[in-house]
């Protein structure tokens, strides 16, 4: 599996792979080409591959001091093989690269998904926050 910068050519599949966390909200625009195009154009966006398929994809943006990861979504049949995990290494080896100090990621309570955050080495916030009305956590680690 090798970790490249998405193309523009796979914003279709990106998005079919983040509706995997579509919340129904008109809001919620984390799966709308639009945005993927954008961040793609922006070089924010990262896939892992095997051969030509895409296993998953990141959205991460580093400011100087800190990486953010916006979207992570690793495709149905290939979760729980480590692929999330990896991703979560790249993020913060190339944050690492740029000088940030800090990796960090929000993600909505009705996910479910902190106990994988915390299995890749995120420490999880104490407080709840709110994006519009839906409560997320917060995770952070040094990088
Ligand atoms: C969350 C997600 C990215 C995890 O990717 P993955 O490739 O399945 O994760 P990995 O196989 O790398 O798992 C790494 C570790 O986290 C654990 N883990 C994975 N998913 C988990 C979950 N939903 N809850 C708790 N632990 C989880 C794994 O068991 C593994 O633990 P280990 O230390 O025993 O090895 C994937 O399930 C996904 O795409 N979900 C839908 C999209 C989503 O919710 N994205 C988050 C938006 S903020």
């Amino acid at each position: 599996m090798h970790i490249v910068k998405a193309r523009e050519a796979e914003a279709v599949e990106i998005v079919r792979l983040n509706r995997g966390f579509h919340l129904p909200f008109p809001w919620f625009i984390w799966d709308r080409l639009n945005w993927v195009r954008e961040e793609i154009r922006e070089g924010n966006f990262f896939v892992a591959k095997e051969g030509n398929r895409i296993l998953g994809a990141i959205c991460l943006k580093i400011s100087p001091k800190e990486g953010r990861i916006d979207t992570l979504a690793v495709r149905r049949d290939s979760r729980r093989l480590g692929v999330g995990r990896k991703l979560v290494a790249f993020a913060k080896r190339r944050t690492r690269k740029e000088e940030g100090k800090r990796l960090i990621v929000s993600s909505f309570i009705s996910y479910g998904v902190g106990g994988f955050y915390e299995r890749c080495g995120f420490k999880k916030s104490s407080e709840i926050y709110w994006y519009r009305n839906q409560p997320c956590h917060r995770f952070r680690m040094n990088v």
